[in-house]
């Protein structure tokens, strides 16, 4: 009898969710919610919903508040996309790294040359890549900066994504984000920003080659400006190859932060590891330092006297999700 009650209360309660639901294409449970989902297709030979990636984002209302994933076709789309402050909760998925390719090759100024810009928080971005094609592939342009990528919105999450540059790649500029098995290339700053952000089993490509010979190059140059900002990269369990030298980073603001945990780093890290920039003098307040990492790059024994040494605690705390994820956000959106 009970049991039975109990299932007639559940069959109930279903349909009763379903009704509510049922102007939505779709619906999935995100953490403890049920989300509707509608489902937009990008292909450019016609057959989706649209032939560009930003006419479906224009497509999205204003003010978003469901999550809208737009599937994007195998191909190379030759446009600028943008996802602007009013339309959060959009998910991009590609159909791999190799596969669903956005390139535009700017470079007027830093602001204006990003391929891809996120303003919107709440961002997903799967299996798809970037390219400011001005100095990437290398070819004879001035060099100069080019973003292939710039993400400003909070809870933002990259999930196999390709970014590829040479100065200025991706622009990693506020809020808390998660790439996770991405691609980063490039030579100069090519991660920077005040973003505070977690790269886990990424691959940093360095295409140190493409500078003048004797020139070395710098993967982060993090903006970190209080000594109580949040702000910082994480790399966790990365791979740093490629060709040329390079340095780990430079501070671009007086407080900059980076840890590189667990990763592999191949020779072209220069032995000194960091450079203290416009901030000789300075070093007290950067963060740069280094755990458990492996590899011929990864000796310290040469390292600048001010990197830091974190204790144990410190470096566990950032280099797992706690650091980006104070309300759980990313474990919901890794659902999605
Ligand atoms: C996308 O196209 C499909 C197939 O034609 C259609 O069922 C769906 O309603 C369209 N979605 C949007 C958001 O236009
Ligand atoms: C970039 O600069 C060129 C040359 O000055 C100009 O023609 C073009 O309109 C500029 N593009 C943008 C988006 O500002
Ligand atoms: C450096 O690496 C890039 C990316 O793989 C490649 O295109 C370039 O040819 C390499 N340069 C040299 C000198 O090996
Ligand atoms: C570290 O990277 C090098 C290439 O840079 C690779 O040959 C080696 O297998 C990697 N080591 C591990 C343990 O993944």
């Amino acid at each position: 009898m009970f049991l039975r009650l109990c299932f007639y209360a559940c069959l109930f309660l279903l349909l009763g969710l379903r009704s509510e639901l049922a102007n939505a294409q779709f619906f999935r449970k995100v953490g403890d919610k049920f989300l509707s989902y509608s489902k937009i297709v990008v292909d450019p030979s016609g057959h989706g919903n649209f032939s560009t990636i930003q006419s479906a984002i224009d497509s999205v209302p204003s003010n978003n508040r469901y999550w809208v994933s737009i599937k994007v076709k195998a191909g190379t789309y030759r446009e600028k996309v943008n996802i602007p402050y009013d339309k959060p909760y959009i998910i991009l998925k590609g159909e791999g790294k190799r596969k669903t390719l956005v390139e535009w090759g700017d470079h007027n100024s830093t602001a204006q040359s990003p391929t891809f810009t996120a303003v919107a928080d709440n961002v997903v971005v799967k299996c798809m890549s970037f390219r400011n094609s001005y100095n990437n592939p290398i070819n004879n342009n001035p060099k100069r900066p080019a973003v292939a990528a710039m993400v400003s919105g909070d809870k933002s999450y990259f999930l196999r994504v390709g970014f590829f540059g040479l100065q200025d790649t991706l622009w990693d500029d506020s809020g808390r984000h998660y790439y996770k098995l991405c691609t980063i290339q490039g030579a100069v700053d090519f991660i920077f920003g005040a973003g505070q952000s977690l790269f886990e089993r990424c691959s940093i490509s360095v295409i140190g080659a493409a500078l003048e010979p004797g020139f070395p190059g710098y993967i982060t140059a993090q903006g970190r400006t209080e000594p109580n900002e949040g702000s910082g990269f994480v790399f966790k369990d990365c791979h740093v190859f490629g060709n040329g030298t390079t340095y780990l980073g430079r501070p671009w603001r007086g407080y900059a932060r980076v840890l590189f945990y667990n990763t592999n780093m191949s020779s072209i890290v220069q032995p000194g590891g960091w450079e203290a920039w416009n901030f000789v003098g300075h070093e007290d307040g950067i963060t740069f330092a280094e755990h458990g990492n492996f590899g011929p790059g990864s000796d310290t024994s040469k390292r600048v006297s001010w990197a830091k040494k974190l204790d144990l605690t410190t470096v566990y705390k950032m280099a797992s999700l706690n650091f980006i994820n104070n309300q759980e956000w990313s474990q919901n959106q890794m659902l999605l």
